[in-house]
């Protein structure tokens, strides 16, 4: 797909934000892969990624459960970002999250030993569940101790998401896990 072999990075659910590109902009040593299931959002992408010029980002418009599980060859993954995914706060919709139990399993089976899930949410239940999912699978590692969350890491650019919910002053916090090695 990009002509080249090579460990990629993977963001799941862009929405309007150039984090990505951005990452991109300046690692054109790596690949990237950008998903999200929204058509519109997924045609304003292409055309940022065409006036920024950038050769070595692709975009796979999928649900996220179908591109994680059936898109991705074992161990390929060097990281991936799942920022302010929707945190679907009624009880009755929480089977439309998108970190569960097959994202974990999915994710962990796609990275390489070594590789990082990074994760960011404003909505503490979500941030809870988050942690609760990805502590729950073995080959994960949480980089700040169990339980721990904190803000964002730096060198990453905070996303159309994180601005908004800073400037309503809510609080954001962001998750980092390791891929561990062995199967
Ligand atoms: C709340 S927006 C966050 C956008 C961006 N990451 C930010 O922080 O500004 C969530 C995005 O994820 C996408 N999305 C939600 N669930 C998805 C799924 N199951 N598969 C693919 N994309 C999904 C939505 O279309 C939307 O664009």
């Amino acid at each position: 797909m990009f002509g080249r072999a090579g460990p990629l990075t993977v963001e799941v659910g862009f929405g309007k934000d150039e984090f990505l590109l951005e990452l991109a902009a300046v690692r054109p040593d790596l690949d990237f892969l950008a998903i999200d299931y929204s058509v519109p959002r997924a045609m304003s992408y292409l055309r940022k990624i065409e006036r920024r010029r950038l050769t070595n980002v692709r975009v796979l418009v999928e649900h996220a459960m179908l591109a994680v599980s059936l898109c991705l060859a074992d161990a390929s993954v060097r990281e991936f970002f799942v920022l302010f995914s929707d945190p679907w706060p009624k009880a009755r919709h929480a089977a439309h999250r998108l970190v569960a139990p097959w994202f974990a399993r999915e994710a962990a089976r796609a990275l390489v030993p070594g590789g990082k899930v990074t994760l960011a949410t404003d909505h503490e239940p979500y941030r809870d569940g988050i942690l609760a999912v990805l502590e729950g699978e073995p080959r994960f590692r949480n980089v700040l101790g169990p339980g721990g969350s904190g803000p964002r890491p730096d060198g990453y650019p905070a996303t159309i998401f994180e601005r908004r919910w800073l400037g309503k002053g809510k609080v954001v916090w962001y998750m980092q896990f390791v891929r561990e090695g062995g199967s």
